[in-house]
């Protein structure tokens, strides 16, 4: 069996942390959320119907993490909320600002990061970053001085005077996170930011996420990495064909579905083929597989993966058992 969350069910669960709720009650008022998406659909010229009917919002202050194998309509989303692309139809307000009738004000509240962002290559890093304070409005010395906060707070101190293109893959995603947090804006927008880095450099920019979450800023990032998503964000939506198949912290994707632990053991006779049973309670699903015979088996709480795999569709195989 594999589980699909209808659309009412997907509700219930949305209305589960409204605003007021993840703020202890202070609430934001609906108008001034971070980002608010209402029943975006984008198809393109040539018939890609690459977002279907999302709805979503993001809180102050919140890692929102946006997850989905590669042409799910991740960067799609992302596109029409940084206002390069216009919804076919749908609403997305940023700070009660909207996306499609103001798009310059709406650009001028958040930072981005696109998936193919380049740096220009032969400005070294502190030019680099005093050039786009200068873009944004700043004078000459609030620039300068925008710069080196920047580069101490990333730490790139040793880097400042090189150029560019010498840069690691890492420390230029730091540098654009740098940029897209020069006017320290209220969200930040990063397309699949750590696609390609190593694991120090990923964790590097996990940590500078979680700085900038922590002084305020909401961010939305994609991702198409599972572990990524269940470390770093404090809500996951995912994606799967355009729809946001759910939208919840990790915790309550599994626990809405009794999925807490997963029991995973051989099936004789099935050329090593596993099975897995999901259920609240480990001892119970350790005495299931016990009264069917089984003597080897490996329990484990359940991953995000598992709740991804569920929600896709995706081969997941739990012999039809897992109804309680
Ligand atoms: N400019 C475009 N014109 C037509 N189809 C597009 C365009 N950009 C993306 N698509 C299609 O839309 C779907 C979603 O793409 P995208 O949003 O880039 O997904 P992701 O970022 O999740 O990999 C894919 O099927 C892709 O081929
Ligand atoms: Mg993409």
């Amino acid at each position: 069996m594999s589980w699909r969350m209808g659309r009412k069910n997907w509700m219930t669960m949305r209305t589960g942390t409204m605003a007021s709720e993840r703020n202890g009650g202070r609430g934001d008022s609906y108008g001034d959320l971070p980002l608010v998406v209402e029943s975006v659909n984008k198809r393109y010229r040539r018939g890609v119907h690459a977002n279907r009917d999302i709805s979503f919002e993001a809180y102050s202050g919140e890692v929102l993490g946006i997850l989905g194998p590669n042409g799910a309509g991740k960067t799609t989303l992302v596109r029409q909320i940084t206002t390069e692309l216009l919804p076919t139809s749908g609403e997305i307000r940023v700070f009660g600002v909207d996306a499609v009738k103001d798009p310059i004000g709406v650009k001028s509240l958040m930072g981005i990061v696109p998936q193919e962002a380049q740096l220009f290559e032969m400005l070294t890093v502190r030019e680099t970053l005093k050039i786009f304070g200068k873009l944004r409005g700043l004078s000459g010395r609030d620039a300068n001085r925008r710069a080196d906060e920047i580069i101490s707070e990333l730490r790139l101190d040793a880097h400042r005077n090189v150029v560019n293109v010498k840069l690691s893959g890492g420390l230029k995603r730091r540098v654009m996170v740098g940029l897209a947090a020069l006017a320290e804006p209220g969200l930040i927008v990063l397309d699949e930011p750590t696609t390609g880095l190593d694991p120090q450099s990923r964790r590097d920019l996990w940590n500078l996420v979680r700085e900038h979450s922590s002084r305020g800023a909401t961010i939305l990032m994609t991702t198409h990495y599972m572990d990524e998503a269940e470390a770093l964000c404090d809500r996951v939506g995912i994606i799967s064909n355009g729809r946001l198949l759910a939208l919840d912290s990790v915790e309550r994707l599994k626990s809405a579905h009794g999925y807490e632990f997963k029991v995973t053991y051989s099936v004789d006779g099935k050329n090593g083929a596993s099975e897995t049973i999901y259920g609240k309670d480990d001892r119970e699903l350790v005495e299931r597989v016990r009264a069917r015979g089984v003597r080897q088996f490996s329990v484990g709480r359940t991953t995000l993966e598992d709740v991804y795999l569920a929600l896709t569709g995706d081969e997941v195989t739990d012999g039809g058992s897992n109804a309680e």
